[in-house]
């Protein structure tokens, strides 16, 4: 239990923090989110190295009818699962802001920057008053006004995830057997060895945008991975492309199912301003059946009033008291303080400053203060 961790020092008070939203209560003045404009945009090689190309970069195809999402599983190239760590969203962001203070507008000013995070704890965050099964952990650092969030997994999460039950690991390979399927990576691709197959799958190849985008007066900056672009790439977000998979709606048991995954699915593109969620329908089996595209925008409308119903305003309002409940926790600390935040659902969150070995323990024997990378303290502490 987190609440006994010697790494804890301090709880802030014993009950918890910041208490679970009433879902039948959205507020009255929810947070106005702001269109996602994009920053940048970067890859991962296959060996995994950051690079400011558009190289890994796949343009939407569509699969073909019946594909099986099963094939070439034994070829998957699995890139380790690591903590998540913000360095690659640093190593952009610092380059922008390099570009910003080199331009030619005389001052290049960079804006006041709220947070700065991938965009999936971003969708924890906002998804989380209506998770009713998974908790999760963060680390929060603040230096000079910006928040950094950072994804906290245990050692023993961290396992799991990597011994993956071999059924939920062929579960986890359809969907990115789908992406090959949907994509093609130029009009050269090479000859299918089966219809649509546009390559075999190797998870550590990655394209990344990176955008701006405010959730009340908070401006943040937010990365995350893009499956494709529909048509030429345009150079910002609108015909960006997220591709899902699901099973096959065969009752309305399902149906309900699906209308609350769509939650995750649409906060998870809506933080990227990503217009249109594809997604695949499959068997058991892993034959995929049917497909759906989705505007991302009309998604919250589709859902109202159904038996999975949820209003994304009950998320803007909760994500805008979550971030003022972190800035007003961490206030007055030291810019080394590295912050533990606990979301339990059904409950809410606390927020614990981590000991020196709770920051040790983050810093894993890397170059880091706290959870940042060294350089990156060094170019933002001068
Ligand atoms: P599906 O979403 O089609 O299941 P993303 O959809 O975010 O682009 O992620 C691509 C794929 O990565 C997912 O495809 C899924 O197969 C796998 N994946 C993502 N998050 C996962 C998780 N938490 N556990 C297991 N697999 C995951
Ligand atoms: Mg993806
Ligand atoms: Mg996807």
């Amino acid at each position: 239990d987190l609440a006994e961790s010697p790494a804890i020092k301090r709880r802030l008070v014993t009950e918890c923090d910041l208490s679970y939203p009433a879902l039948s209560h959205p507020s009255s003045n929810p947070p106005a989110f702001q269109r996602p404009s994009q920053l940048i945009t970067f890859s991962y090689t296959p060996s995994r190295t950051l690079e400011f190309t558009d190289s890994a970069l796949r343009y939407f195809v569509g699969p073909p009818r019946g594909a099986d999402l099963g094939y070439a599983y034994d070829r998957w190239i699995r890139r380790p699962e690591e903590r998540g760590r913000i360095d690659g969203l640093l190593t952009a962001w610092s380059k922008v802001q390099k570009d910003m203070k080199g331009s030619h507008e005389g001052v290049g000013k960079v804006p006041d920057v709220g947070v700065v995070s991938w965009r999936g704890v971003m969708t924890k965050i906002l998804t989380a008053p209506y998770e009713e099964r998974d908790g999760w952990e963060m680390n929060v650092m603040a230096l000079d006004g910006t928040l950094y969030f950072e994804e906290h997994l245990s050692e023993a999460r961290l396992k799991e995830k990597n011994d993956m039950e071999p059924r939920h690991r062929l579960q986890s390979y359809y969907g990115y057997a789908f992406e090959s399927y949907c994509t093609s990576s130029s009009c050269h691709d090479s000859p299918a060895d089966v219809p649509g197959w546009s390559g075999d799958v190797d998870t550590n190849v990655q394209w990344c945008s990176v955008v701006k985008t405010k959730l009340g007066d908070t401006r943040m900056i937010i990365g995350g991975e893009v499956d494709c672009v529909r048509g030429k790439y345009t150079g910002g977000t609108d015909n960006f492309v997220e591709l899902k998979t699901s099973m096959a709606i065969r009752n309305p048991h399902d149906e309900s199912k699906f209308e609350k995954k769509l939650l995750k699915f649409y906060f998870q593109s809506f933080l990227l301003g990503v217009p249109e969620i594809f997604v695949g329908f499959r068997k058991p089996t892993g034959h995929l059946t049917t497909t759906q595209s989705f505007q991302t925008i009309q998604i919250p409308r589709m859902v109202r009033g159904k038996p999975g119903a949820w209003d994304p305003l009950v998320c803007l309002d909760w994500g805008q008291q979550f971030l003022s409940f972190i800035k007003a926790t961490v206030k007055g600390g030291s810019r080394r303080d590295v912050w533990r935040v606990r979301f339990v659902p059904k409950v809410g969150v606390t927020a614990a400053l981590l000991d020196g070995a709770g920051v040790q323990d983050v810093e894993a024997d890397e170059d880091r203060v706290g959870f940042l990378p060294r350089w990156y303290w060094a170019e933002n502490t001068a």
